[in-house]
C-alpha cells in the first residue's frame, strides 16, 4: 500500500515537472519567434527559408561557424551579440542578453516551415519507387492463390461427379507433365524468361560504377559555400571553360591570387589554408609581394568527376547548347564546400529540373542517369539558333509534330555518340 502511494506520489511530481518544463520551453519558443520576427528576419528568411541577405539559419549549428565549435550554443550567443569577435563585419550586432538569443535559437531549432502545397509530381515519386521486387512478390502471392483456389474448384467439381479428387502437389505435378508435352508453351515461356533476364542484365549495366556522394579530401579546405554561396562568385569565374570547351576544369591557383593578395584570412580557418596557396604561387603576404625565383608548385586538386575513357562527355554541349543549369547535373555546389558528385535525390529537387520534368532514376554519373534525362528533357527548339536548321527540317515532319522533342529523338541514345 505504501510503496503504491509512493509509486503514485512520484508519478505525479514528475508529470508536474515536466509540464512545467514544457510550458517554460513553449514559452521560450514563443519569445525566440517574437525577437526573431522583429529583429532578424530583416535579413535572415524563416528557418528553411533559403538565403537572404544573410545565411538560412535552418540547422545553424551544425554550419560550418559553428560545427567546429568546442561549445556550439556559446559561439552562437557570441556570434549574435557581437559577430565582430568572431571576425564577421556583415552582421550588425545584436542588442539581446543570453537567455533572449537563446530563446531565438530555441525557435529556430523547433521552427517547422509551413508544408507545401504536395504537387501530383511527389506523388508519383511513391508509384515510381515502388520497386520492381516489391511488384513482383505481390504478384507471386496472387498467383498462389488463385492456384490453390482452382484446385480446390476442381476438387469440388470432381467430387460432384463423384471422380478421385487430387491434391495440390498431384495437381500440379499433373500439370507440369501436360505443359512439357506441349512445345509452343514451353517455347513462350522461355522467350518470356529471356527478356526478363536480359532487363536484369541492362539494369545492372545501366547502374555500374556508382560514385554518388563521393567527396574526397582536398589539399585546400577550399568551400564552395563561402565562393559561390555568401559571397555570391560566379561557376564561370572559375570554371570559366565549362562554357566553351568540352571540360570545366579547376582554376588555378594564379585565379585565386586576383582576390587572395588582398584577402589574406578567412573567418573559419584564419591563415592555414590561404597560406597554401602562397605556399603554391611565392607570395609573402607580410610584404605583399611574390618572392623572386620561387619555384612554383601546382595544387594537387584530387579529381571528384570522372567517367571511363571510353565514354565521350562535352561540358559546352549541355551548358550552352542545351542551356543547362550546372545546379541541374551537380547539384546545389553553393551550399558545399569541396566538390561532391551530388545524389540523384539531391538533383530531383532542383527547382529547374523539376519545371522541366527531368527526374533521375539512376545514381549520377551511370548510363541510365545520362540516359534518364536525354529521355525526359524537352529541347527548347524555337529559341535557340543552334536548332534552326533542324527545328524547321523536324518541324515539316509529321512523325515528330506535336511530339515533345527529346535528346533521345534526335539522336541522344545513339551508343556512338557517348563511346568512342
Ligand atoms: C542587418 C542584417 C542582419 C540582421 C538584422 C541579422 N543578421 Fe545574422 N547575418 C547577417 C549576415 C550578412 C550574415 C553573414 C555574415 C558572414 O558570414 O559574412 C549573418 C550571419 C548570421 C549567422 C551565422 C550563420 C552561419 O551559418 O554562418 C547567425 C547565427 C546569425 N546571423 C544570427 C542572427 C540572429 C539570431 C539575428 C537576430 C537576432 C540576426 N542574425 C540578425 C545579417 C543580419
Ligand atoms: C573573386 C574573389 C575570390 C577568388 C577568385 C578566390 N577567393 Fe577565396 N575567398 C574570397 C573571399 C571573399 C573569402 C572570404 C574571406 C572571409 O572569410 O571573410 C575567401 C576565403 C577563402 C578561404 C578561407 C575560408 C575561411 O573562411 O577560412 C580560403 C581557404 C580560400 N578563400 C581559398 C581560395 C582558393 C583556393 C581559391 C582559388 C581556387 C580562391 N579562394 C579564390 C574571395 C575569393
Ligand atoms: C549535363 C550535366 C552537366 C552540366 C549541366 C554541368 N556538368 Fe560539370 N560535369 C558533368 C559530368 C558528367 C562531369 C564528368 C566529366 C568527365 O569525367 O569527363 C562533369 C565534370 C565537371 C568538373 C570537373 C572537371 C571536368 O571537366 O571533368 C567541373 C569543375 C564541372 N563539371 C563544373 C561544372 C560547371 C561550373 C557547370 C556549369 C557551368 C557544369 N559543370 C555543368 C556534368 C555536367
Ligand atoms: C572561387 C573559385 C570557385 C568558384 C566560384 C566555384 N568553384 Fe567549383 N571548384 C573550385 C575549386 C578550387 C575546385 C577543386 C576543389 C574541389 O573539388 O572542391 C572546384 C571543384 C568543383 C567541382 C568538382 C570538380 C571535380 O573534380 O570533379 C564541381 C562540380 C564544381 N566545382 C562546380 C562548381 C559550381 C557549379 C559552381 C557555382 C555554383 C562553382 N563550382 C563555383 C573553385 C570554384
Ligand atoms: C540534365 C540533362 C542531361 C544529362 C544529365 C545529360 N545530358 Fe547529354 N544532352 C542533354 C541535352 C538537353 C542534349 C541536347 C543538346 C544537343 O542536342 O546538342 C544532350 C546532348 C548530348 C549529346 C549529343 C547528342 C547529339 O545528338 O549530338 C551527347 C553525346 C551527350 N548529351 C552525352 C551525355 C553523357 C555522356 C551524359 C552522362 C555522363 C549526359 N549526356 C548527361 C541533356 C543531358
Ligand atoms: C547518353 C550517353 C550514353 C549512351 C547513348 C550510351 N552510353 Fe554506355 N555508358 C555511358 C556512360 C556515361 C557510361 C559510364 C558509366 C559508369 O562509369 O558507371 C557508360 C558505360 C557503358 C558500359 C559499361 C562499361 C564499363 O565502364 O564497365 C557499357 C557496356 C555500355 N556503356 C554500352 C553501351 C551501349 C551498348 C550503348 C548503346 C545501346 C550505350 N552504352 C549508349 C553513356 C552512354
Amino acid at each position: 500500500m505504501i510503496l503504491l502511494k509512493n509509486f503514485t506520489i512520484r508519478l505525479l511530481f514528475i508529470s508536474v515537472l515536466s509540464s512545467l518544463c514544457f510550458v517554460s520551453i513553449s514559452q521560450d519558443v514563443a519569445e525566440g519567434e517574437q525577437i526573431f520576427k522583429n529583429v532578424c528576419k530583416a535579413c535572415h528568411n524563416l528557418p528553411g527559408g533559403g538565403m537572404s541577405t544573410g545565411p538560412d539559419l535552418k540547422d545553424v549549428l551544425n554550419s560550418e561557424k559553428f560545427v567546429n565549435q568546442e561549445d556550439r550554443t556559446e559561439t552562437f550567443i557570441k556570434y549574435v551579440q557581437n559577430p565582430l569577435t568572431l571576425g564577421v563585419a556583415a552582421m550588425p550586432a545584436q542588442d539581446l542578453d543570453d537567455t533572449q538569443v537563446l530563446s531565438v535559437l530555441e525557435f529556430i531549432n523547433t521552427y517547422v516551415p509551413e508544408e507545401k502545397e504536395v504537387s501530383s509530381n511527389e506523388e508519383i515519386v511513391v508509384v515510381d519507387e515502388m520497386s520492381s521486387v516489391n511488384i513482383l512478390i505481390i504478384i507471386s502471392i496472387v498467383f498462389i492463390i488463385l492456384i490453390i483456389a482452382l484446385i480446390s474448384i476442381k476438387n469440388t467439381l470432381k467430387k460432384i461427379q463423384n471422380q478421385k479428387t487430387e491434391t495440390i502437389s498431384e495437381s500440379i505435378i499433373n500439370f507440369c507433365k501436360v505443359y512439357w508435352a506441349n512445345s509452343k508453351a514451353v517455347l513462350i515461356s522461355a522467350f518470356i524468361l529471356f527478356i526478363f533476364v536480359l532487363k536484369i542484365v541492362f539494369d545492372t549495366m545501366m547502374g555500374i560504377g556508382v560514385v554518388e556522394g563521393y567527396q574526397p579530401d582536398q589539399p585546400i579546405q577550399f568551400s564552395h559555400k563561402i565562393h559561390a554561396g555568401v559571397n555570391g562568385i560566379d561557376c564561370n569565374y572559375c570554371h570559366s571553360s565549362a562554357r566553351n570547351s568540352k571540360t570545366a576544369s579547376v582554376p588555378s591557383a594564379d585565379l585565386c591570387m586576383n582576390c587572395h593578395t588582398q584577402i589574406k584570412t578567412g573567418t573559419i580557418t584564419g591563415e592555414t589554408e590561404i597560406n597554401k596557396i602562397y605556399d603554391a604561387v611565392g607570395f609573402n603576404p607580410e610584404t605583399g609581394k611574390y618572392i623572386e625565383d620561387y619555384q612554383q608548385k601546382p595544387i594537387e586538386w584530387v579529381r571528384v568527376h570522372s567517367l571511363p575513357d571510353l565514354t565521350y562527355f562535352n561540358h559546352s554541349q549541355h551548358v550552352n547548347v542545351a542551356g543547362l543549369e550546372c545546379q541541374q547535373c551537380h547539384g546545389n555546389v553553393e551550399e558545399k564546400t569541396v566538390g561532391q558528385v551530388a545524389f540523384k535525390d539531391e538533383l530531383n529537387k532542383v527547382q529547374k529540373n523539376q519545371d522541366e520534368g527531368i527526374k533521375f532514376k539512376h545514381p549520377t554519373l551511370t548510363m541510365g542517369w545520362c540516359i534518364d534525362c536525354h529521355r525526359t528533357k524537352e529541347i527548347d527548339m524555337e529559341s535557340n539558333e543552334y536548332y534552326a536548321d533542324m527545328h524547321e527540317k523536324l518541324k515539316s515532319d509529321p512523325k515528330y509534330q506535336d511530339k515533345k522533342i527529346t535528346p533521345a529523338l534526335i539522336g541522344g541514345m545513339e551508343c556512338g555518340k557517348c563511346h568512342y
